[in-house]
């Protein structure tokens, strides 16, 4: 079912604004920058980037987990300037059930735009009619409206609330799941 050719070379994607890439260890200031933004890790419930070496071994990791065949991830810039702007990711590819998992940050300073909206379609497009995945699932923290209504805009359904089964920094915190189906999406 999964089309294994996109884990021999890694497919970027270009949209009418943005052109999505492979993450390199040169993002690593742009990375760091990123997520040790208040804003932005405000609901993501994992550790800010505090220096360089941790972006450089978060970059190191998910090459790893490409080269495994467990996921893609790209950074986000701009497609005229090659600008970064974010990243965006497609991971936990679970072959047997043709399943994955989206997950997407973008600088404050593009906030608004349709951006993410954007990124998100060329994502999915990729996940369901190149990759081969039935179903992309999406877990975010219930206080986050923005990435709520971002999944929502893009066709998700929420499916579970689950109440503190996720510990973080000395919490339990609840969870919302999402999904989109493949046969829901429209494509483009
Ligand atoms: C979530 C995030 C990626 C959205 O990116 P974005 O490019 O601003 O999103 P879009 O402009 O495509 O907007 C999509 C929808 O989100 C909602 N939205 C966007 N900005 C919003 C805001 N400031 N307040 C409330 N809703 C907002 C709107 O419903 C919008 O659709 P509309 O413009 O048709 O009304 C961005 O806010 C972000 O990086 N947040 C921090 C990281 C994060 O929480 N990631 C998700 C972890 S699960």
């Amino acid at each position: 079912m999964i089309n294994e050719q996109y884990f021999q070379e890694f497919p970027g994607l270009k949209t009418k604004r943005l052109f999505l890439r492979q993450q390199e260890l040169k993002d690593a200031s742009f990375l760091q920058r990123l997520r040790s933004h208040k804003e932005v890790m405000r609901y993501m419930d994992s550790d800010e980037h505090r220096d360089l070496k941790t972006s450089e071994a978060f970059i190191d990791r998910n090459l790893e987990s490409f080269q495994k065949k467990n996921g893609f991830f790209w950074v986000i810039t701009a497609l005229a300037s090659g600008n970064f702007m974010g990243d965006i990711i497609l991971h936990k590819i679970d072959r047997t059930n043709a399943r994955g998992e989206i997950g997407y940050t973008l600088h404050p300073d593009y906030w608004g735009h349709g951006y993410m909206t954007e990124a998100m379609r060329a994502v999915i497009n990729f996940g369901f009619y190149d990759l081969g995945l039935h179903r992309i699932e999406a877990n975010i923290n219930p206080a986050n409206d923005t990435s709520r209504a971002l999944l929502l805009k893009t066709g998700f359904v929420k499916e579970a609330y689950f109440r503190e089964n996720y510990y973080y920094n000395g919490q339990f915190l609840d969870s919302e799941i999402y999904s989109l189906l493949e046969k829901d999406f429209k494509r483009e």
